[in-house]
């Protein structure tokens, strides 16, 4: 399966820059995201041998947990338009009979398998679309009547101070920063509740719920400073400042970022925020 032009870009993203140091940094990741994910998973509430869909699965960390909840009897199936995060969930899972991925892009590649499933899931994978729409049309398409789809995606940027303010400390040495307008494809493109509502009913799912859910994250998977600067450097910010600066202006604005960074420490060195997300869920009629 493969991307059409209209996703070709994050794509790429995924396979070249994101999808590296997401496989990188995955425990980091993990950690920083285990409340989004425990939240998210007990709404969706997966039952022993139900199958379910994981949409931009990564490196399987849900898709494993799903597993876990369906059991043997059941199926999960994670599907990413990065081979990078693929390869990463195929070596993870090896051990999983119950759990099988593909090479697909969710908005246009068809993604319903011999059985419809019960349940569609995602942590933070259903952003990135060009067509949200179509996106949302062509999940449907894979589950059956009465399914269900949860999803657990960021509040806007600005109540996110954890990617907020090291990018703004970013931003602030780069000549010409590229700031997403809202309800591009991205980590913020659900931001606006009112946005995600509009999708979904647009795209024929019911008994839509939006809930805020709000928790500590600890930068770089709490593992200090420094882990907190490497995970902020591989942002799109950082990517940005990256392309547009020289290399001594770069050491001075990651500096600049640590620095920011240690203001957030606490007495054991972690760098914590608070997260701020929605979890949404809803209804194939
Ligand atoms: C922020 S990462 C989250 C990964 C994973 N869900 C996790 O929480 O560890 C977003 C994921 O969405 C995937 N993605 C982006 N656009 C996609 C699309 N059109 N179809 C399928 N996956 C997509 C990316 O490749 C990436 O793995």
């Amino acid at each position: 399966m493969s991307s059409n032009g209209d996703n070709a870009q994050q794509a790429d993203y995924w396979t070249s820059v994101g999808g590296p140091h997401w496989v990188t940094e995955q425990r980091q990741f993990d950690h920083m995201l285990a409340a989004f994910s425990a939240e998210s998973q007990r709404v969706l509430a997966a039952q022993p041998g139900e199958h379910v869909l994981d949409v931009g699965c990564g490196t399987a960390t849900t898709t494993l947990a799903i597993a876990h909840s369906v059991g043997e009897t059941g199926s999960v199936v994670g599907c990413d338009i990065s081979p990078t995060m693929i390869d990463a969930a195929r070596v993870r899972s090896a051990e999983f009979r119950q759990v099988s991925f593909a090479i697909a892009d969710a908005q246009t590649d068809d993604l319903l398998q011999a059985d419809p499933f019960d349940a569609v899931y995602s942590r933070f994978g259903v952003m990135f679309f060009a067509d949200p729409v179509a996106a949302f049309v062509n999940i449907a398409a894979g589950v059956r009547p009465g399914g269900r789809l949860v999803f657990v995606c960021w509040q806007p940027e600005a109540a996110n101070a954890w990617i907020s303010m090291p990018a703004a400390v970013m931003r602030s040495f780069t000549p010409n920063p590229v700031l997403p307008p809202p309800n591009m494809p991205g980590p913020f493109a659900f931001g606006d509740p009112d946005r995600i509502r509009e999708v979904l009913t647009e795209a024929r799912w019911e008994q839509i719920l939006i809930v805020p859910y709000t928790a500590d994250i600890e930068l770089g998977g709490g593992l200090g400073v420094d882990a907190a600067l490497q995970q902020s450097m591989g942002s799109r910010a950082a990517q940005g400042l990256r392309e547009q600066v020289d290399d001594e202006t770069y050491v001075t604005a990651t500096e600049a970022v640590r620095a920011a960074l240690a203001e957030h420490a606490d007495d054991e060195g972690a760098v914590r925020f608070t997260g701020a997300v929605w979890i949404v869920s809803a209804i194939r009629p």
